[in-house]
């Protein structure tokens, strides 16, 4: 017990020293959000090595993954850890709860040479608008019950609950008359208040990208940070780019409930590079080092001159292939590195390296892909492909997308390929009835990247021995059921 608290101590003191220095400057820092919903998944010791290599010091996470936050440990690396929507209602029921999950999923990990929690995400973007108000009577009492734990354990000092809010938490067709939207008024004045006598800054996802793709009347040129045709007059103000303007309606939203100086994180921020039209390298490149610069300028906005977000985080890190795709096709592709740690095109992040670093030692399965049998009547396929790209990602292949425009055949190898990988390769996965079969040749065309899966497998050895009895089990299974199917037993 003394040892973590020793060390914390030592912690909290540099950290004060940095503190103390950095605002003086009023700097913000880039750090990354890493979601982890991939097939593909790296080792997350990949990941962080990918970090440090890119010197990123501040990292969000959605949960708080035991894998990730180990891997995260000694570090040095400042963590935003998350707790999901689902389980605020347990959180918000009682201190028995909150004080386990505290314990178990902060306390464990700090002290010296463990992961440095800066923050709890409490539910993520529970205030959405398409979420109709499920979550809303959790998150308060959560908050209380979670600063009480973390009192408890004397960690409230250090370790800061936040509640990030999508953009959509406010509105107005000009910033300076930015407010809450009524439904959400009450809890918002609550919260801030909350994170006001805390020292928590309030957390805002910006999303420019949505607001083009949603809105054909919206201005392309304003959603990116090199000047426009669109200017937003607002009274002696002039907003020449919508995350700034956003950002002020933002501010202006929090004067109205007097806490207009609150500090502000952007918690999610980025553009997406493929699945859709206006999501493509070349505009995610010109947004985010457009973005990274404007914010590193320290110019700040209008209502905030000189005064640039507390900190930024894009999204994404990694993209993820197993999201939801209900927001749209470009949702599993917001990364700035594909989902194997390779960057998708030229970044500066402002953090010592002109170009991003990709990663190492990544290991994949062997190179191989499964596609359309050419010697094949392939009129049978439809549903093959369907079922496939259910499980798999396909949505490069959507209008916009890097393999769109490869054909009625390109289209059933890309799906069978996708599939394969998914199911790491195994052989009975590229069958289709007959319709697939494996190649060693890299059926990539141009843009477009048939992918091969990598492997999470840890040098211990376990993890083959226990693939290798699941995939015998499996075929002792299958070989069952044939026997029971052609009723020999
Ligand atoms: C965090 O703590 C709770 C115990 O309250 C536990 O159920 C949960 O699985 C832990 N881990 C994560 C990722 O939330
Ligand atoms: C990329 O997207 C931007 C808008 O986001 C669009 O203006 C541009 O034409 C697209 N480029 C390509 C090559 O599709
Ligand atoms: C390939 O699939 C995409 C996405 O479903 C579709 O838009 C495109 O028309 C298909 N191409 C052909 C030639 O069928």
């Amino acid at each position: 017990m003394l040892e973590p608290r020793l060390g914390f101590t030592a912690a909290a003191l540099v950290s004060l020293f940095l503190l103390v220095g950095s605002s003086l400057k009023a700097e913000s820092a880039i750090g990354v959000n890493w979601g982890t919903l991939s097939f593909h998944k790296l080792n997350p010791s990949t990941v962080v090595d990918l970090l440090k290599a890119n010197k990123i010091q501040k990292v969000k996470l959605f949960e708080a993954d035991p894998d990730v936050l180990k891997a995260l440990m000694g570090s040095g690396i400042q963590v935003v850890v998350g707790i999901p929507n689902e389980m605020l209602a347990a959180l918000s029921s009682s201190t028995v709860a909150s004080d386990s999950w505290v314990r178990q999923n902060v306390s464990k990990y700090l002290g010296k040479g463990g992961a440095d929690i800066r923050y709890v995400a409490v539910g993520n973007e529970p205030f959405l608008s398409s979420y109709s108000g499920q979550y809303e009577p959790y998150v308060i009492p959560a908050l209380l019950n979670l600063q009480q734990s973390l009192a408890k354990a004397n960690l409230a000092g250090y370790v800061k609950l936040v509640v990030p809010c999508n953009a959509d938490a406010y509105e107005s067709s000009l910033p300076s008359q930015g407010a809450f939207r009524p439904e959400v008024t009450e809890v918002i004045t609550q919260l801030v208040s909350f994170l006001n006598s805390n020292g928590s800054p309030f957390v805002v996802n910006i999303y420019p990208f949505l607001s083009l793709y949603g809105n054909s009347d919206f201005p392309q040129d304003y959603a990116f940070f090199e000047g426009t045709t669109h200017a937003v007059t607002d009274g002696a103000n002039v907003y020449y780019n919508a995350f700034d303007g956003n950002f002020d309606t933002l501010v202006a939203a929090l004067s109205k409930l007097g806490y207009g100086q609150m500090p502000i994180v952007v918690g999610e921020v980025g553009w997406p590079t493929d699945g859709a039209i206006g999501a493509n390298l070349t505009a995610a490149r010109f947004f985010n080092q457009g973005l990274i610069n404007h914010v590193l300028s320290n110019k700040g906005t209008p209502l905030r001159p000189g005064v640039p977000p507390m900190d930024i985080y894009l999204f994404s890190l990694l993209d993820e292939g197993a999201k939801s795709i209900l927001p749209g096709t470009f949702e599993r592709h917001w990364g700035i590195f594909s989902f194997d740690g390779q960057a998708k095109y030229a970044l500066n992040l402002g953090l010592g390296n002109r170009l991003l670093k990709n990663a190492r030692n990544v290991r994949y399965l062997p190179s191989r892909w499964c596609v359309a049998n050419p010697s094949t009547d392939l009129s049978a396929v439809t549903d093959h492909m369907k079922l496939a790209c259910s499980f798999a990602d396909c949505t490069t292949l959507n209008y916009g997308g890097s393999c769109n425009g490869i054909g009625a055949k390109g289209n059933i190898s890309y799906a069978f390929n996708s599939y394969y990988q998914l199911q790491m390769q195994n052989a009975k996965s590229c069958d289709f009835d007959g319709l697939g079969m494996v190649t060693f040749l890299d059926p990539s065309v141009g843009d477009c990247r048939f992918l091969v899966g990598v492997t999470g497998v840890t040098s211990s050895g376990f993890r083959p021995v226990f693939t290798w009895a699941v995939s015998w089990a499996a075929t002792l299974w299958g070989f069952w059921v044939f026997l029971c199917e052609k009723r020999f037993l």
